[in-house]
């Protein structure tokens, strides 16, 4: 009997739900392929409902959610919703309940994309950032005093636990072994200011990389790291990171690699159940024009079967995407790739080999 993988479909905003069918027709082409099947189950979670019932998300949500073995999400964010609203509700609150603690950011120049660094190609730009996910600054401790007086005092605290830093440093040593690459995991911190917080996953760092003698364990500041992504992003094969350093970090890994239209990323519970998702926003105003990129959303799907144990379907869709990207697609950016979002689609599962 063929293997059945329960999927919770959370199209979302914008224009999530293009890039997510796109996203669902390459699975079922590489799903028929391949021999296992697919059980979709689809969630109406984002603006659109929250605007209609007031609900950002039911209160059954997550438990729901938890009968699936992953998640595969298009994009959350409304231009009539108060900023915050859905992102806080929907998005953080799913990578908190369900301690996706890995948030995974693959950052991979695939053949034919412009780069914006000069005299940069594919063979300089392919590395990982493994970035913490439930903690740090996103972990909302702090408050505020005074609000609104001349007096007012915000106080936004980083929340480091000895558990999450060394969980979130041990998946990036086994990633970086599983990668086989450089055998190079770079610490992205802030020691020379953060002295607690950087000190902690520091300490963590070295303790666990005795136990992972064929990795270089290697460290950077953050500040440092933005300026070496640009000059010489090849030195880079893994990189670990808090929540906040990964969140702005890979927003510049993404332009390294073509921006938005193409970068993709898992909240990774190895676990649990964990939720994929191409890491652009909602792009509201492309919203039905079929004009949007749906690679990274494609891509996402890809990673999300990598995840799952079909590892030869998840490389199958990013070699065919390589080939897209190669041979066929002129831009990556809305409305400039010279095929519709449903072409690009069509594109990719005629170009499926090795499953
Ligand atoms: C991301 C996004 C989110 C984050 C926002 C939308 C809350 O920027 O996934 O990187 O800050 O993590
Ligand atoms: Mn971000």
């Amino acid at each position: 009997m063929s293997k059945t993988y329960k999927i919770a479909v959370i199209p979302g905003d914008g224009t999530g739900p293009e890039v997510i069918a796109e996203g669902i027709k390459v699975l079922n082409a590489v799903s028929d392929k391949a021999g296992f099947k697919l059980d979709l189950n689809y969630f109406d979670f984002g603006g659109e409902r929250y605007l209609k019932t007031g609900e950002v998300l039911p209160d059954n949500a997550i438990e729901e959610l938890k009968k699936h073995k992953a998640i595969y999400l298009g994009a959350i964010g409304h231009p009539d919703v108060k900023p915050g609203v859905l992102e806080k509700g929907i998005l953080l609150r799913l990578r908190f309940e369900l301690d996706q603690y890995i948030n995974l950011r693959p950052v991979k120049l695939y053949p034919g994309i412009d780069c914006p660094l000069k005299g940069k190609g594919p063979e300089d730009i392919d590395f990982v950032v493994v970035r913490e996910n439930t903690e740090g600054l996103y972990a909302g401790a702090g408050g505020v005093l005074k609000k609104g007086t001349p007096d007012e005092v915000a106080i936004q605290e980083s929340i480091n636990t000895r558990k999450g830093v060394e969980r979130c440093i041990r998946y990036a040593f086994d990633l970086c072994r599983r990668r086989n690459k450089e055998k190079k995991l770079t610490l992205c911190g802030k020691t020379n200011v953060l002295t607690f917080a950087f000190d902690l996953w520091e300490r963590t760092f070295y303790e666990v990389a005795k136990e992972y003698k064929d990795i270089k364990a290697d460290y950077a500041h953050v500040d440092a790291i933005t300026m070496w992504f640009v000059k010489n992003p090849e030195w880079f094969d893994v990189i670990v990171t808090d929540n906040m350093f990964g969140d702005i970090i890979t927003d510049l890994g993404a332009m390294i690699q073509g921006g938005m239209g193409i970068a993709a990323g898992g909240n990774i519970n190895p676990e649990g159940v964990s939720m994929f998702e191409p890491i652009g926003g909602s792009a509201p105003k492309y919203t039905g024009m079929n004009i949007i990129n749906p690679l990274a959303s494609i891509s996402a799907a890809g990673l999300m079967l990598e995840s799952i144990g079909e590892e030869k379907s998840g490389k199958a869709i990013e070699e065919a995407v390589m080939y897209v990207t190669g041979n066929k697609i002129k831009g990556l950016a809305a409305g400039k790739m010279g095929y519709s979002t449903n072409e690009i689609g069509d594109l990719v599962i005629e170009n499926l080999k090795g499953i």
